[in-house]
């Protein structure tokens, strides 16, 4: 297996040359707008996300005026974007946020796993991106990635396979830059190690991956 250090090391050596460093919940990252985003980004593309996103901020520059809005304003919003359970739970967990944590955002994993919406991947994903706190995502990407170094063959929805991969992606995360290690797995995952005809010739673990060697 690759020793964690030389993976964080490669992965973001990868991202400072070829990470995507410009989406709009990037800048000002934060919190507030990296769990939006995420919410947005569970189930759509980034391309149709970013307009929505956009004008909820216009709308919602803050998680109190989200908190206060009308469903039916939110939903109206949200209008286009599908699944809309995903904007009925982020409007109750604005309002859980204000009632019960004073309106912030929590960062530790196990508490933002309570909130409506928010499952093991976005919550770490929120706390990575958001606190720029260690933590770990494992989202379609990242399964990827993880089951191709590792040859894992069974299928991810599996309890077993999925405990493993939740362990290798533990067993990767950096202490150091931990929201640029997190943006670098998803984009990796999007940029090179895509779902059909990966971009194995550009790929820094191209000599720790097991699937490669065996030509899987
Ligand atoms: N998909 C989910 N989260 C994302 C992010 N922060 N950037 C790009 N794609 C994503």
């Amino acid at each position: 297996m690759i020793d964690p250090i030389l993976f964080q090391n490669l992965l973001l050596d990868w991202f400072q040359a070829h990470g995507r460093k410009h989406l709009p919940w990037q800048s000002p990252r934060t919190p507030y707008r990296v769990w939006i985003s995420e919410i947005m980004l569970q189930q759509t593309q980034v391309g149709t996300v970013i307009p929505y996103f956009e004008k909820f901020m216009q709308r919602f520059p803050n998680l109190l005026s989200f908190a206060q809005a009308e469903e039916d304003t939110v939903l109206h919003l949200w209008a286009g974007l599908g699944y809309y359970a995903r904007a009925r739970h982020m409007h109750r967990t604005a309002q859980k946020i204000v009632k019960e944590f004073k309106g912030e955002i929590p960062q530790d994993i196990k508490t933002l796993q309570t909130l409506p919406g928010i499952g093991r991947s976005t919550a770490g994903a929120i706390r990575s991106l958001g606190f720029n706190q260690p933590a770990a995502i494992l989202d379609g990407n990242v399964k990827r990635l993880l089951c191709r170094l590792h040859k894992i063959d069974g299928w991810p929805g599996e309890s077993k396979v999925a405990q493993k991969l939740w362990q290798l992606a533990e067993h990767y995360i950096p202490s150091q830059s931990p929201s640029d290690y997190t943006q670098a797995m998803m984009d990796f995952g999007t940029l090179v190690c895509t779902k059909r005809q990966p971009r194995c010739t550009h790929c820094p673990f191209i000599t720790h991956c097991l699937a490669y060697q065996s030509n899987q």
